[in-house]
């Protein structure tokens, strides 16, 4: 059998192994793939800090996607509504996706509320250790109902949304975060970024400004 096909006995599907890896999109793109995944509130200040750190981290040089909760909805997760079985497979496609992005060498920064431990755990447990970082935009409720920018907390308490997150469907605060950054005033935007260029720097994921290392996997 040619060598980049893995035949799957349970269901005649075969995985084909691009000679053209992750190690040397790695190589080329001089910095390795990762998903930063954000999960907080609605309202605080996830997919604001997704595109302040994709934005550093093109300057840098790194290619980078956002997956917003919002825009996904639109498009490959528009049959999906907020019920718990259906956040689950929204957060389950997501995960999948991402696997093919960091196979594909990118950066990958996910803004999903992403409520349930259950299902944050199974992200991480797809992608594998190394490859995740849960980051937990802690906020009060109280901030983002009252920033509430897209009008939904006011639909919420009048009852014209039903499951909402934080008003009558329940948000899980992560325990296991990897990083938690006080949205809700607590730290700056620009303060929040730092943080997590720094902790990709020091985890060898990107090079600094005027580092020339080479980045190599395995
Ligand atoms: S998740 O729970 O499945 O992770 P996701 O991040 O995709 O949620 O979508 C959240 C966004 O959808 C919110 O920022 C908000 O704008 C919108 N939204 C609409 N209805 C709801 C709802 N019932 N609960 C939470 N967010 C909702």
């Amino acid at each position: 059998m040619y060598q980049g096909l893995l035949q799957s006995s349970a269901n005649n599907i075969v995985w084909h192994q691009s000679a053209v890896n992750r190690g040397r999109r790695e190589m080329m793109n001089r910095h390795r793939s990762i998903n930063l995944w954000f999960s907080g509130l609605s309202g605080s200040g996830k997919s604001t800090l997704a595109h302040a750190v994709e934005e550093r981290l093109h300057l840098l040089g790194c290619r980078t996607y956002v997956f917003d909760g919002d825009n996904v909805r639109h498009g490959l997760c528009s049959d999906l509504t907020f019920s718990e079985q259906d956040r689950s497979e929204n957060i389950r496609r997501i995960a999948e996706m991402v696997k093919l992005f960091l196979d594909a060498g990118v950066i990958a920064i996910t803004a999903f509320i992403s409520p349930l431990k259950k299902d944050r755990d199974r992200v991480k447990q797809l992608l594998g250790p190394g490859n995740h970082m849960l980051i937990y935009c802690r906020c009060p409720l109280a901030v983002c109902e009252a920033r509430d920018v897209k009008g939904l907390y006011k639909k919420a308490r009048a009852g014209e949304i039903r499951n909402y997150t934080g008003i009558s469907s329940p948000f899980e605060a992560p325990a296991d975060a990897d990083l938690v950054l006080d949205t809700g005033g607590g730290q700056s935007l620009a303060e929040c970024v730092e943080l997590i260029v720094r902790r990709l720097v020091q985890q060898d994921i990107v090079m600094g400004l005027g580092e020339k290392r080479q980045i190599s996997r395995g």
